[in-house]
């Protein structure tokens, strides 16, 4: 299958500016990334700052007014390789501020499976599907829950590795979690901290969080997003 994520690829963002069709007002202004793939990138910043806005484009949801969003493949030695690519959107998986208000179904696997081909499949769908909802539980941490709970009833924590099951099943790319430990106690804070740093060995994580000293132990690089959506390189202030 082709992959947007060769052994050097980066994610790039270039010169992005973002304003919502009919207004004036930028929310994004020449906004500029770039980030190695299976790295964590963490955006901090005030709140109405735009951070929320660069993932809604990052995700697919909206377009940038101009400037790209691409997948740049870069040689051993540095030299850039073929022309960027656009980043495919079912590649990315994001999961928004909150996921638990969003859940639908009335169990687990419901939950997980929901959006996923309704008509039977083949044999081989059915076993790619299976399986790779396997690999998504078991890599938050839900082996041994039952999937016939009510996804209401599950803790805090437990809610935030569902929603993070309910993105890996479609095997993305790049990761996006906007603030992934709000509203967690201390306890699930650690777990679902824990939970990312496993994520990184496998895919790219850009993450907007206000949570810097639990998640400075994987951060790979950092920015602050300011006032009028301007994203500037900057150590975490911790
Ligand atoms: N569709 C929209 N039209 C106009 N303004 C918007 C729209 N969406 C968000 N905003 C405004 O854009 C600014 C940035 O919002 P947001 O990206 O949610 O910030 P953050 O996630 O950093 O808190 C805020 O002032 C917000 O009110
Ligand atoms: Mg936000």
């Amino acid at each position: 299958m082709f992959d947007p994520f060769p052994f050097y690829g980066f994610l790039e963002i270039k010169d992005v500016s973002y304003r919502p069709p009919g207004t004036k007002i930028n929310l994004l202004s020449q906004v500029n990334l770039s980030i190695p793939e299976k790295s964590f990138g963490l955006i901090f910043g005030r709140s109405g700052s735009g951070k929320t806005t660069l993932l809604q484009l990052l995700a697919g949801l909206s377009k940038p007014t101009s400037g790209s969003i691409y997948v740049q493949r870069y040689s051993d030695d540095g030299e850039k390789m073929k022309s960027p690519e656009p980043l495919q959107p079912e590649r990315v998986g994001i999961v928004f501020q909150f996921p638990e208000r969003y859940f639908v179904a009335d169990t687990v696997l419901d939950e997980v499976t929901f959006g996923w081909p309704r008509q039977k499949g083949g044999l081989q769908l059915r076993e790619l599907l299976a399986s790779r909802l396997q690999k998504a539980i078991t890599s938050v941490g839900l082996t041994g829950m039952s999937l016939d709970k009510d996804p209401h009833s599950l803790s805090g924590g437990y809610k935030r590795r569902l929603a993070l099951a309910i993105q890996l099943v479609q095997t993305p790319n790049l990761l996006i979690l906007d603030e992934p430990l709000a509203g967690l106690d201390w306890k699930a804070r650690a777990d679902v901290a824990k939970l990312l740093k496993n994520l990184k060995k496998e895919l790219t994580l850009l993450v907007v969080s206000h949570d810097l000293k639990e998640l400075a132990s994987l951060v790979d690089q950092s920015w602050r997003m300011e006032m009028g959506g301007v994203l500037k390189r900057e150590p975490l202030p911790i």
